[in-house]
């Protein structure tokens, strides 16, 4: 009996120490561990990166000993061991000016789902290897100094998209043929972009779309809403070189629009009425002309700023009829009379 008590209780003890490391260094798979490691050794740390936040991947070994799942940063599927998850925003991460700036081998952790490398200094082309990653749902490149041109058409999964304050372009829309159907935040601010991203007539359910501080110039294009005239309803144009619409109307059919922000652009045309949807509506600092009878169309607005324009004639009495309005700018312009 005892000897028999004694060989289960010391089988007990020897599972106990050899299951969790077994189970946990099977977690991670191999090669993408190695990918992981590779990752890190291509950049330095820079403490001093004024967008550092803190270095993450110092605490991963170098040898790949240990899981690679509980690395800081990493999440992987529980069930599969797949790295599904890298979160390094604001890691301190400095190009080491060895090859590529974000290293291909990236594209070997196929099963990404999530990837957050914003706030960083990451320089040069951003490897192609990345727009293969079809899993992926969210993709958070902003804050860095990437370049490149963007190719999303295998990207069917893609609800998320940050690529703000970097170098880019799009893949012109005749090489789509795909429709994105998921992506509905789109984040392009201070990308150097000089046209509309023809991707935007590939989209089906986008919400959000950020495109100020670009170089976007000429005429707001009437497919801009194409595939997602009913999801539409945060657009932000500010801070570029626009010039006119066609046909001198926001042509934007957006049922769902609800705020349109196309400040601090050269619109030089009249007073183009809102969907009657939008509450939130910022054309100043443009160069707008004529009078604004036209604003008495928009029923919904809270926030109105026509400031900084050209604009001329008397203060339409219409204004008191939008009961919602809470906040009105009319500054700057050539306007005659009171606020009703
Ligand atoms: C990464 O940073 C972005 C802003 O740059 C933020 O929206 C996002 O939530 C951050 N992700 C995580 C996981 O902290
Ligand atoms: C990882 O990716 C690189 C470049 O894309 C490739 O050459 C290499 O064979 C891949 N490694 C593994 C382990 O899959
Ligand atoms: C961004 O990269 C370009 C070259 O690709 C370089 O000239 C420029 O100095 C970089 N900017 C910053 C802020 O690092
Ligand atoms: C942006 O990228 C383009 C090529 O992709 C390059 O010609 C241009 O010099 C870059 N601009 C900056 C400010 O780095
Ligand atoms: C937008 O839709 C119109 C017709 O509704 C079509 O002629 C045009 O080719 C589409 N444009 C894009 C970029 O998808
Ligand atoms: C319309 O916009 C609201 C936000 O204002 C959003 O929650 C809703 O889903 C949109 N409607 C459609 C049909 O997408
Ligand atoms: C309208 O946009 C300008 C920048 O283009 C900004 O300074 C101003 O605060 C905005 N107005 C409102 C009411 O948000
Ligand atoms: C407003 O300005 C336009 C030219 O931009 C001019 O034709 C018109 O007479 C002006 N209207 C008033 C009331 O001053």
């Amino acid at each position: 009996m005892a000897p028999s008590i004694f060989f289960l209780f010391c089988t007990w003890i020897v599972c106990l120490i050899l299951l969790p490391t077994s189970f946990v260094d099977s977690l991670c798979r191999p090669d993408e561990s190695f990918s992981l490691m590779e990752f890190k050794q291509s950049f330095r740390i820079d403490r001093t990166e004024w967008l550092c936040d803190y270095p993450k991947v110092e605490s991963w070994s170098l040898d790949g000993h240990g899981d690679c799942c509980s690395w800081d940063g990493v999440k992987c599927d529980e069930a599969t061991g797949h790295v599904t998850g890298l979160d390094l925003n604001g890691s301190c991460l400095v190009d080491a000016q060895l090859s590529g700036p974000i290293p291909s081998s990236l594209g070997n952790l196929t099963r990404l789902v999530r990837l957050y490398l914003s706030s960083n200094n990451l320089q040069g082309e951003i490897p192609n290897s990345l727009w293969e990653l079809k899993d992926l749902e969210i993709l958070d490149l902003s804050g860095n100094n990437l370049s490149g041109t963007v190719d999303l058409h295998r990207l069917e999964n893609l609800e998320e998209l940050y690529l703000d304050f970097n170098n880019i372009s799009f893949v012109s829309g005749i090489e789509m043929n795909t429709m994105l159907s998921k992506l509905f935040y789109l984040s392009l601010e201070s990308c150097n972009l000089q046209e509309f991203p023809k991707i935007l007539g590939h989209l089906r359910g986008l919400e959000r779309i950020y495109l100020s501080h670009n170089k976007i110039g000429g005429r707001i294009p009437t497919w801009m809403g194409n595939g997602s005239r009913e999801s539409l309803w945060y657009v932000d144009l500010s801070h570029n070189i626009l010039t006119s619409f066609v046909d001198n109307r926001i042509n934007i059919l957006l049922p769902n629009l609800t705020y349109l922000d196309i400040s601090s652009n050269l619109l030089k045309t009249e007073l183009p009425t809102p969907p009657p949807s939008v509450s939130y509506y910022n054309i100043s600092n443009n160069i707008l002309f004529g009078d604004i009878q036209s604003i008495c169309g928009a029923k919904s607005l809270v926030t109105l700023d026509l400031s900084s324009n050209s604009l001329n004639g008397t203060i339409p009495s219409c204004l008191k009829n939008i009961h919602s309005l809470e906040i009105l700018d009319l500054g700057k312009n050539k306007l005659d009379g009171s606020i009703p």
